[in-house]
């Protein structure tokens, strides 16, 4: 007979107006099980984590903990009984430390009177334990986004969880990193903690979950042995029909000019960027690829403006600048920048859609300072059909949409510039399998169009689909680039990656 779940989900329904967004959802999950969650954008796999977790309530349906029902009614009653969660969009304190950040996680009574010392020691022992090497001392604020999505995981190793809930933890962690957050996960399985994976990288789920749950439209639609299933089954269950496959577009070497140049561009501090050279030609796609603090993503912050004590040559679409001094410049300059933190840097999450669509570049609809309802409207719909956001209308909150389609968001606000130059920094962040070809099709398309850009990115798969041409960054140089990449280049962009040539 089956030992008592250590969870059970017993059907959950949640609906936000007259959308159902999960609909009697049923399962359990023994101890030590690690599972994954799947779905497109928008299933309904963040809001079940956070019914389980306690910071949603479920409209209909209830979860037992050791057999037990619980109800919670804040994270905190989701602590007390085990279950531990790090959300999509990440919570924390941006003007503390990463120890600070730490040791907010851990149960108050062994912090209660400590000194920073003892905290910085504390946070320590429990990055150690996470396998993680994190600037302790350094506030939230400063560090990248793969490193505060660390900081995140070792704060939850402290709470001693026993279910451990992870929403798309690896969505911007380069292959390093998840294999040690993978290594850290299976530690932990193995001493009898459950884990529920929720991830868009089927390969992950694939090599580290024993089980998977299937959600469409709100509904579980499959719950299987991973070993009995495979991706593309999984995939079907989905999208409800098979995949469409795009086959990759034949590409010719460009010798159209030059729209962004970098020369001998240096940044002293770390991450450092050490005389790097590069080329992106118009209508090319350039894609950058390296392990964090290799400088790849300092790269693209220094082309938003983010680095001014970045210096070097730059000339976008002839101009040129020895710096970019805020993101206004790099604007005005015509790059358009995509950050990779859409919550802190990119969006406004109260605000509508029409109106992240349209607020970097008023100008387009309006006349004489007045915003012009009608033409703001049509350019909102516009980008919302062309990105394909899946929402009630161009009115929805940002804020209410899956976290897949708040990037769609994001990287249609960009597309509105028509900018001569576009860095993407992780586009397709925590996007579906589809929505991930979908917005590779619009990116195509404005390459098509002439658009040169540069695509950051710590998906090597999506580096080796996406791009005409990949740079590989290690210790802030650019050390290999790759021509017309194709999957038999990854092991070489990643042995690059990691320093080896
Ligand atoms: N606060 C809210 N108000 C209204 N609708 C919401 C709210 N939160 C979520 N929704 C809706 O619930 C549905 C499911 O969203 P959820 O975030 O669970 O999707 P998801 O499966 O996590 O997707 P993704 O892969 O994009 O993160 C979406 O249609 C979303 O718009
Ligand atoms: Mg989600």
């Amino acid at each position: 007979m089956d030992p008592t779940p250590v969870l059970s989900v017993d059907g959950v329904t949640k609906r936000y107006g007259e959308n159902v967004v999960l609909d009697g959802i049923t399962f359990s999950l023994a101890a030590g099980e690690r599972t994954a969650l799947l779905g497109e954008n928008g299933a309904g796999k963040s809001t079940l984590a956070k019914i389980i977790a306690g910071s949603t309530r479920p409209d209909d349906g209830g979860i037992a903990v050791d057999g037990r029902g619980v109800r919670f009614t804040v994270p905190r009653d989701a602590l007390a009984a085990g279950v531990s969660f790090i959300p999509q969009e990440l919570v924390y304190v941006p003007a503390l430390t990463v120890a600070e950040n730490i040791s907010l996680g851990a149960p108050p009574s062994r912090f209660g009177f400590t000194s920073p010392s003892a905290m910085i020691r504390a946070a320590r022992k429990y990055a150690d334990i996470a396998g993680f090497d994190l600037p302790l001392d350094t506030p939230m604020a400063d560090i990248s986004l793969a490193q505060r999505q660390l900081v995140e995981i070792a704060k939850a190793v402290t709470r001693q969880a026993r279910i451990l809930i992870l929403d798309e933890p690896t969505a911007a962690l380069e292959s390093e990193d998840s294999a040690r957050l993978h290594e850290l996960l299976g530690r932990l399985s193995a001493s009898g903690v459950a884990v529920i994976l929720i991830s868009h990288r089927l390969e992950e789920v694939f090599a580290t979950c024993d089980t998977v749950h299937v959600l469409r439209n709100g509904a579980l639609v499959r719950s299987s042995r991973t070993a009995d299933l495979t991706p593309s089954q999984a995939i079907a269950d989905m999208l409800g029909h098979e995949q469409s496959s795009t086959a990759k577009v034949d590409r010719c070497p460009s010798d159209a000019p030059p729209r962004l140049e970098v020369r001998g561009l240096r940044r002293t501090q770390a991450p450092i960027l050490d005389d790097v050279d590069l080329v992106v030609r118009e209508g090319e796609i350039v894609g950058l690829y390296g392990l964090r603090g290799s400088g790849a993503d300092t790269l693209a912050e220094t082309l938003g403006g983010l680095h001014p004590d970045a210096v070097g040559r730059i000339a976008v679409a002839g101009a040129t600048m020895n710096r970019l001094r805020n993101p206004r410049q790099s604007w005005r300059a015509g790059i358009a920048y995509v950050p990779a933190d859409r919550k802190s840097q990119g969006l406004v999450l109260i605000d509508s859609i029409r109106r992240n669509f349209t607020l970097p570049d008023l100008r387009r609809v309006s006349r004489a300072g007045w915003i012009l309802r009608r033409r703001e409207r049509a350019v909102a719909q516009n980008l919302y059909t062309r990105v394909r956001v899946r929402a009630r209308s161009i009115d929805q909150t940002v804020g209410e949409l899956s976290g897949g389609n708040q990037q769609k968001v994001l990287v249609g606000n960009r597309l509105l510039a028509d900018a001569p130059v576009l860095v993407l920094h992780e586009p397709s962040r925590g996007v579906d399998v589809g929505a991930r070809e979908e917005i590779h099709d619009i990116l195509r398309g404005l390459a098509d169009g002439g658009t040169a850009q540069l695509v950051v990115t710590s998906d090597i798969e999506e580096a080796v689909l996406l791009c005409d041409r990949l740079l590989i960054v290690h210790r802030g140089r650019i050390v290999d680039d790759i021509a017309f990449p194709t999957r038999a280049d990854q092991a070489r962009a990643l042995e690059a990656a990691g320093g080896i040539q």
